[in-house]
């Protein structure tokens, strides 16, 4: 079993590394694989909705998504994680995960996700609704802790993040309930339990 955990925030090694970490050590010792993908310092663009990816799979913009989309495809669980920018998401990471979602969405389709927020202060709870977006729409069912899933820190400042107790607590039980749920998802597959098929999409809208 393999989990991804993709930082969004501009610092390879800051305060949202740190929480990733947390949780990533924690899946470790509960005998769960992690990868940590980084985004990258250099801004991501939004999708443009061009359709290219529909031809092949991969975002015609290329760069970390594409890059992410192999690591996506061997995962069984995802963790997004983004540094709160002005009350919202980081913009590069909600870029990223709108992009990497309309190229490879159906490797997102019912593999746990948990989302993880890092702040100096306020605009976690915004900023984890916003990345529930996208877990929510492909049908990943979401980890969840003992606490909504944030950590406090300065700008790059891991050390300042990692004395925030209860925030690399609330990191810990996160990863041990994704392992938790990662079992029971395998346990389940063993039994025969299959994967629920959806009803096709009806495509309406308030015009027709
Ligand atoms: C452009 C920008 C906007 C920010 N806006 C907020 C904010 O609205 N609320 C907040 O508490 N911190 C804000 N911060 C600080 C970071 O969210 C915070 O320090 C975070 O823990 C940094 O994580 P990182 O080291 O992984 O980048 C902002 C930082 C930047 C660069």
């Amino acid at each position: 079993m393999n989990v991804l955990l993709i930082n969004g925030s501009p610092h390879e090694f800051g305060c949202t590394y740190a929480a990733l970490r947390q949780v990533a050590d924690q899946l470790e010792a509960d005998g769960v694989d992690t990868t940590i993908f980084h985004i990258g310092k250099v801004p991501v663009g939004g999708c443009v909705g061009c359709g290219g990816c529909a031809k092949t799979g991969r975002c015609a913009f290329g760069g970390p998504v594409n890059d992410a989309i192999p690591l996506l495809e061997k995962a069984d669980g995802v963790v997004f994680g983004a540094p709160v920018h002005y009350a919202e998401p980081a913009a590069s990471m909600l870029g990223f995960m709108h992009r990497l979602s309309m190229a490879a969405g159906q490797n997102l389709r019912h593999k746990p996700a948990a989302v993880v927020a890092s702040a100096r202060r306020a605009g976690t709870t915004t900023s984890l609704d916003a990345l529930a977006k996208v877990p929510q729409f492909f049908e990943m069912p979401l980890v969840s802790a003992t606490y909504w899933p944030m950590v406090h820190g300065a700008n790059n400042a891991a050390a300042e993040a990692a004395q925030d107790a209860e925030g690399m607590q609330t990191m810990r039980n996160l990863g041990r309930n994704m392992a938790w749920l990662l079992r029971c998802i395998a346990a389940g597959k063993a039994a025969g339990v299959a994967v629920p098929t959806a009803e096709a999409t009806s495509r309406t809208s308030f015009i027709r």
